[in-house]
């Protein structure tokens, strides 16, 4: 494991990725977003990783979102401001920025706000605490959240306003209610349900196929229901030719766990 703003920590066919400045409650500093795009970088990768989490270290935050003091640091000395847009200054720094399809688990061990609700967007599911607390906090900070712009596909216009232009945090439960989390863990348990989650996929799942289904829930998104079947095809075609595609059914038959080698 390398020490540092981000941990990478490979478990078999599982890899957990933590932010880890529990000082500044895992505040996202430009340096840990660099690290953060090397990890899922790396993840992407490495064709033994198949499915990743990502969790902050300490018991308080998950993120609290951009760093404020090294932005008003960076201010005072009269700095430019630094961009997180994707192709700018700071790089994608996450699943999503990176388009990467492989299966991935955001265990949210407290604050999730603003860069941190981000974070935990850019994963495919959220497993969160259920003292966790979420939040779209830009605005108390005239701050700018363009990673925002795709929300609405998750949780709706309305809660989408609801959270980000309403000075408050709610609660686990409510990201729950919304359509944002996916599980909500007992108090100090979430990477503990995110890691079970992650091993059942890769100890039982094809990883060709839960990628597929991933891309194709991703591009196919919102596109005329004809348009969509014809990606989604597209995209599973390789499926039906692949060495696993035959050992699923063999496995099935012959009443034994199927060994997937992703080929
Ligand atoms: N950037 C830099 N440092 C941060 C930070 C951030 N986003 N969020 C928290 N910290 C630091 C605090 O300054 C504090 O450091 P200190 O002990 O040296 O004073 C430490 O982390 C602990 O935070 P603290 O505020 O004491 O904890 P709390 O439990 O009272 O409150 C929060 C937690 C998350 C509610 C509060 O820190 C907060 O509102 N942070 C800003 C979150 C935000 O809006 N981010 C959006 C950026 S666009």
């Amino acid at each position: 494991m390398a020490e540092g703003d981000v941990l990478y920590e490979q478990r078999g066919h599982v890899v957990v990725i933590t932010m880890n400045r529990p000082h500044r409650l895992n505040a996202l500093s430009v340096g840990m977003l660099d690290e953060l795009n090397k990890a899922w970088t790396r993840f992407a990768d490495d064709e033994e990783a198949w499915v990743g989490v990502l969790t902050g270290a300490g018991d308080k935050a998950f993120s609290a979102g951009a760093d404020l003091k090294d932005m008003a640091e960076a201010n005072a000395s009269g700095a430019k401001p630094k961009s997180r847009g994707r192709g700018s200054v700071v790089p994608p720094s996450t699943p999503r920025g990176l388009e990467i399809y492989k299966p991935t688990i955001a265990a949210v061990n407290g604050y999730a706000l603003a860069g941190g609700w981000w974070m935990a967007q850019d994963c495919d599911m959220v497993v969160a605490d259920e003292t966790a607390e979420f939040g779209i906090t830009e605005a108390l900070w005239n701050l700018p959240g363009p990673w925002a712009a795709d929300l609405t596909s998750r949780i709706g216009i309305r809660h989408a306003i609801e959270v980000s232009v309403v000075p408050q945090r709610i609660t686990a439960r409510r990201a729950y209610e919304m359509g944002f989390v996916n599980w909500v863990a007992p108090k100090g348990k979430a990477l503990e349900k995110a890691l079970e989650i992650a091993v059942s996929i890769a100890e039982r799942c094809a990883p060709a196929c839960t990628r597929s289904f991933i891309e194709m829930y991703y591009r196919c998104h919102g596109m005329p229901i004809a348009q969509a079947r014809a990606l989604g095809t597209h995209i599973q075609r390789p499926l039906m030719t692949m060495e696993d595609s035959k050992e699923g059914p063999r496995a099935f038959a012959e009443k034994r766990k199927p060994q997937f080698k992703n080929r």
